[in-house]
């Protein structure tokens, strides 16, 4: 990947006015001045275009010592109906709501108005209260790309329920461990999903998860027809079990801060954490970001292309755009099939203005050549987007002008699971843009960069990059367990939230995010625990110990790199690499296939046992001048052993 990135390449706003109506960069000073001033009267104003049940007058009220957050906390609100029924009762019933693109190009596409969508969401909230469920419970979704993924989880919002989707290509393990870390009694899941034509088993991984875990019931969406088991008295059929139910359902009124969602995600030690969302904030921030990020007018058709089973999915395929009253596209399937032209082809003909999808997509695409691209006209395409892992300069540029035909502007969002909403952008309308750069915060976001000892730096400087003070999409613990919140989030820099990235402010006050400086590598934007991936290892009957770093990847942005040690009188094999890919495939899922496996006599350590992963990461990144000081190890010989395993590669 080249990462020619200059602080001056500036790629100019357009001058026309077809982008920027929400906010001028005159606007966009003045907003963030006031949010900055009086973040009370700012919140309580955006806040003003929801439906409250009762408008909240507390509006912040946190404090990073201890930790405790909350937003508009004496409200209450259903975002359920702020995202469905309220659009229905402002007579816009019949605007689309949601376009299904299904895998197949030629399979039928649906087209679910907001009536529709009231009516569908009404069904599977009575259908999961008929099984049980209610307010305060803990509901997986473990679904495919369909529109009843979208309705179970508003469902869930509807009667007060918690959502916990989980990515349908995690595996069987996966779903057992975070079922039973939120202690879910309830799974929605299909028989199949379609992804390329490929089959993916979602039912049956649900049948193996429940080996380890148990559940009261399990609601299955037929999508695929194929053949899967029923439990009896355990697994219904939707079809079935929503037959005859309520055609209402009111939706329940939940303080500001009762729980909305739960989601699992990496980070540098453990397994993945259920990180928790509350209802006020984030219904105000996804509203808010996604008005005013991706400039959103009524009737304009709007897609991203993330999965409902990631954050993205969440904020800007339901939430954010829902909020709002958009219309926006699903997809089921994935960027090269049935060719590589799939995304643009759906972008036609469905006349997509706003477009958002990873860097990782346009990598791959970008290696097939523009002639797929401009097969297509894309000239409804108003704005284009990235998120997920920093964007190569390169990969920008040929967006910019194949995708957006040098004209559309791109904004390069930086945000995470724990921030709910994009924090760091460019508004496409206010700001000049710079390929590579996030740009500016967002409304409210207070960025800083310190260094390792905490320090803060000032000006043009490069560190760790860490917000000051709280917004109101930001995620309020680590379900069940605060102490791991603050642990992860407010102990390194006391006070602050640190995000765990690497970012760089220019001088004209850009930012710069230079990726992760833990233990987290963003694998196709999917972020991974290096820890997850060497625990899966080490459970293999022949790994004596194994560690994980990230490496630079054309496509991936990272790759996985695993050192493994193995137990005294096994011996490596290509063979044996293979059963350790497919092992790790297992444990944790497809996306976590080890790039490369580095068959090591030892590892790298201090003498008090500890990896040097500095070194690791080094010698996986082929840089084997800068190892830095290795005389504190154990045993230096160890570097080259493993600098002559890299280069036999
Ligand atoms: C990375 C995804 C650079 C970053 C919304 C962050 C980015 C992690 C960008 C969060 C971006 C996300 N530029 N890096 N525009 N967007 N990241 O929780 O390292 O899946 O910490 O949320 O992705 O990933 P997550």
């Amino acid at each position: 990947m080249s990462n020619t990135a200059h602080d001056d390449e500036w790629v100019r706003k357009p001058a026309s006015a077809s982008v920027g109506t929400n906010c001028t960069a005159a606007q966009y000073d003045s907003m963030y001045a006031e949010s900055l001033a009086d973040p009370d009267r700012f919140w309580a104003a955006q806040a003003d275009r929801l439906d409250w049940i009762k408008r909240p007058t507390k509006i912040a009220g946190w404090n990073y010592d201890p930790v405790d957050i909350r937003w508009f906390e004496d409200g209450k609100l259903n975002i359920c109906h702020n995202a469905v029924d309220r659009h229905v009762a402002a007579g816009h019933g019949d605007r689309v709501a949601l376009i299904f693109e299904p895998d197949s190009p030629d399979a039928e596409g649906r087209h679910i108005t907001y009536a529709q969508l009231q009516t569908e969401v009404i069904r599977m909230a009575n259908t999961l209260k008929k099984l049980g469920a209610k307010k305060g419970d803990r509901v997986t979704i473990y679904m495919p790309m369909i529109p009843e993924g979208v309705f179970a989880m508003l469902a869930c919002a509807r009667i007060g329920a918690i959502h916990s989707v989980i990515f349908g290509g995690f595996s069987p393990d996966a779903i057992a461990g975070r079922v039973e870390d939120c202690e879910s009694d309830w799974i929605v899941t299909a028989d199949q999903g379609l992804r390329g034509s490929k089959i993916v088993p979602l039912k049956a991984n649900v049948d193996e998860a429940l080996e380890k875990v148990s559940v009261k019931a399990v609601l299955v969406v037929r999508h695929t027809g194929g053949e899967i088991a029923m439990r009896e008295g355990r697994d219904h059929w939707y079809h079935e079990v929503s037959q005859g139910v309520d055609d209402e359902c009111p939706c329940e009124p939940m303080d500001a801060e009762d729980p909305l969602f739960i989601l699992y995600t990496s980070g540098s030690t453990g397994s993945p954490k259920g990180v928790l969302h509350t209802t006020g904030g984030y219904a105000v921030w996804t509203e808010t970001t996604f008005r005013y990020v991706f400039d959103y007018r009524p009737g304009e058709v709007f897609w991203c292309t993330a999965d409902i089973g990631w954050v993205t999915g969440h904020s800007y395929i339901v939430y954010g755009p829902l909020q709002n009253g958009a219309t926006a596209l699903m997809f089921e399937g994935v960027p090269n099939y049935p060719d590589h032209d799939r995304f643009w082809a759906a972008c036609e003909k469905h006349k997509v203005n706003i477009f958002y999808t990873a860097p990782t997509a346009i990598r791959a695409l970008m290696r097939e050549g523009e002639a797929h691209v401009a097969k297509h006209d894309l000239s409804s395409l108003r704005l284009i987007g990235s998120v997920g892992e920093p964007i190569n300069p390169e990969a920008w540029r040929w967006y910019h002008e194949h995708v957006g035909a040098g004209a559309v502007p791109v904004i390069d969002t930086w945000w995470q699971t724990e921030t709910g909403g994009v924090m760091i952008t460019t508004l496409p309308g206010a700001h000049d843009m710079k390929p590579g750069s996030a740009g500016l915060p967002f409304f409210g976001i207070c960025p800083q960069l310190v260094d390792n000892d905490g320090d803060v730096l000032e000006g043009a400087a490069a560190g760790n990059l860490c917000i000051t003070r709280s917004w109101p999409g930001q995620a309020r613990t680590v379900y069940g367990d605060h102490d791991r919140f603050i642990q992860t989030y407010f102990s390194t820099y006391a006070g602050k939230y640190f995000t765990g990235d690497g970012c760089r402010r220019d001088a004209d006050g850009y930012y710069w995010i230079t990726g992760r400086v833990d233990d987290v590598i963003n694998v196709s934007g999917h972020r991974m625990g290096t820890a997850e991936v060497e625990s899966a290892l080490v459970l293999h009957a022949y790994v004596s110990e194994a560690a994980v770093v990230g490496y630079p990847h054309d496509i991936k942005g990272q790759g996985i790199y695993c050192y493994v040690t193995l137990k005294v009188g096994e011996e490596p094999s290509e063979e044996l690499a293979g059963e350790l890919r497919q092992w790790v495939r297992k444990e944790i899922g497809p996306i976590a296939t080890p790039d490369h496996l580095h068959f090591t006599p030892a590892l790298p350590k201090t003498r008090s046992g500890k990896i040097m992963r500095r070194i690791l990461r080094k010698i996986a990144e082929n840089d084997f001048g800068s190892l830095g000081d290795t005389s504190t190890l154990a045993d230096p010989s160890v570097v080259e052993t493993l600098i002559e395993g890299r280069q036999n590669r």
